[in-house]
C-alpha cells in the first residue's frame, strides 16, 4: 500500500482523503504544516507527496524529495505554478487534478461580484445591529453591463454561462479560443477598454504575470470592478491600490493575493499584519476579500480527493495518467514505484 505525505492539510480535507484513501488502497498521512525547503524531511520513509497550492515545490524541495526516493508529486489543485516543473523533469511524476469543480469558482466569483455591487456583507452587518438606513447602500444592474472574461477555459466558460443568465454582455479574451463561435472575442487592449467589469480566469504564466498593472489599468474603464478568483499574481497588488485610491478602479473581488501563502488559510486574527498591501486592501470599503475560498464547495473536496487518489493508484500500477503535467521516465521506474 503507496504512503503519502499530505502537506497543507485542514480538517476539511481529510474526509474525502480517508475514504477515497481506503478505496483505492492508499494510506495517506495528513500534515497541517506547508511543504517547504524546511518541512520537506517530514516526507522522508513516504512513497510521494500530496502538496496544495501554497506548498513550495521549488528545485531543492524536488531535489530533497528525489534523495528520498520519491517519485510521484500529486497536486490535489489544478493550478501548478508553485512547482518548479522544469526541476522535476526526468526526475519524478507531477499528476493534478485539472478540475474539481468549475461551477464552484465561477459561482464563487458571481457571489463575490454580487455582494461587492450589492452591499450585502454590509446591510449583514448593519441589520444585525438594527440599523435599517440605506445610505450607501446604491449598487448598480448588472443586465446590461458589459463583462470581460480573461480565460475561456474551464472556469471561463461556466461564469460566462452564469454571466449571459444576468443579461450581460459578455467580451472575452484568451489566446486558444474555444472553437464553437458562441464566444465574442477581442482583443486583450478592447477587453480592458470596454468592461464595466473584468473577471480574470486564466492560469499564472509568464505572460499572465502582472497582467493587470499599471499600464492595463490605465486602459481600463473609470469605476471598473476587477474580480481575481486564479492567482494572485496575476495582479500587481501595489498597482491595484493606487489605481482604488485614484477611483480608478471602482471595487475588487480577491478570492486570491500575491503574497497570500504567508496568509491565507490561517487565522491571524490576534496579530498585527505584516503585509502593508493587504492590510490597506482590507481597509478598504470597495474591496472584498476571501481566502483563498472559490473551491471550497462540498463537490469539489470530493472529485479532489478521488481523483488525487486515483491519479496515485494509476501512478503505483504504472498507468498512463491525462492529469500528467509530467511523467517518470521509464529509467526511473524501479519495482519501489510499482507496488500496486
Ligand atoms: P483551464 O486550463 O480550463 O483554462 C484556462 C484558460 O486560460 C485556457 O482556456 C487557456 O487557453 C487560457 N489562457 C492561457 N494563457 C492565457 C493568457 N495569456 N491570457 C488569457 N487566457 C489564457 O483552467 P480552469 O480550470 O478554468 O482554471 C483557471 C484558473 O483558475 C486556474 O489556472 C487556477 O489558477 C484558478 N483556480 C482557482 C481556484 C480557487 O479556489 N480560487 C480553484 C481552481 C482554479
Amino acid at each position: 500500500m503507496p504512503k503519502i505525505a499530505v502537506f497543507d492539510t485542514k480538517p476539511y480535507d481529510r474526509p474525502g482523503f480517508e475514504r477515497y484513501g481506503k478505496e483505492y488502497g492508499i494510506e495517506f498521512k495528513f500534515f497541517e504544516t506547508k511543504l517547504t525547503e524546511d518541512t520537506v524531511a517530514l516526507a522522508a520513509g513516504f512513497d510521494g507527496v500530496s502538496p496544495f497550492v501554497n506548498d513550495e515545490v521549488s528545485a531543492n524541495v524536488i531535489q530533497a524529495l528525489y534523495g528520498y526516493g520519491i517519485r510521484l508529486i500529486a497536486m490535489r489543485c489544478a493550478g501548478y505554478n508553485n512547482v518548479d516543473v522544469r526541476a522535476a523533469e526526468g526526475k519524478m511524476a507531477i499528476l493534478r487534478v485539472p478540475a474539481y469543480s468549475p461551477y464552484a469558482v465561477a459561482e464563487h466569483a458571481m457571489a463575490m461580484l454580487l455582494t461587492s455591487i450589492r452591499r450585502t456583507h454590509k446591510a449583514y452587518i448593519r441589520t444585525r445591529d438594527f440599523n435599517f438606513t440605506l445610505n450607501g447602500m446604491v449598487g448598480f444592474d448588472l443586465h446590461g453591463k458589459t463583462i470581460g472574461v480573461v480565460g475561456t477555459g474551464k472556469i471561463g466558460r461556466v461564469f460566462i454561462d452564469i454571466c449571459r443568465g444576468f443579461g450581460m454582455r459578455v467580451l472575452a479574451y484568451d489566446p486558444f479560443p474555444v472553437a464553437d463561435g458562441s464566444i465574442e472575442y477581442v482583443p486583450l487592449e478592447a477587453l480592458f477598454a470596454q468592461s464595466d467589469i473584468l473577471s480574470l480566469h486564466c492560469p499564472l504564466t509568464e505572460q499572465t504575470y502582472h497582467i493587470v498593472n499599471r499600464e492595463s489599468i490605465r486602459k481600463m474603464k473609470t469605476g471598473v470592478v476587477l474580480i481575481n478568483t486564479s492567482r494572485g499574481a496575476l495582479v500587481d497588488a501595489e498597482d491595484l491600490v493606487e489605481a482604488i485610491k485614484e477611483k480608478k478602479i471602482g471595487a475588487a473581488c480577491l478570492d486570491v493575493y500575491e503574497e497570500e501563502s504567508d496568509f491565507f488559510f490561517e487565522d491571524f486574527s490576534g496579530h498585527i499584519v505584516r503585509d502593508d498591501v493587504l492590510a490597506r486592501l482590507i481597509s478598504m470599503p470597495n474591496v472584498l476579500i476571501t481566502s483563498h475560498q472559490a473551491f471550497l464547495t462540498e463537490e469539489a473536496l470530493n472529485n479532489i480527493a478521488e481523483t488525487t487518489a486515483r491519479n496515485i493508484r494509476d501512478f503505483f500500477e504504472g498507468l498512463p495518467s491525462p492529469n500528467a503535467v509530467c511523467s517518470l521516465p521509464e529509467r526511473e521506474k524501479t519495482p519501489q514505484h510499482q507496488r500496486a
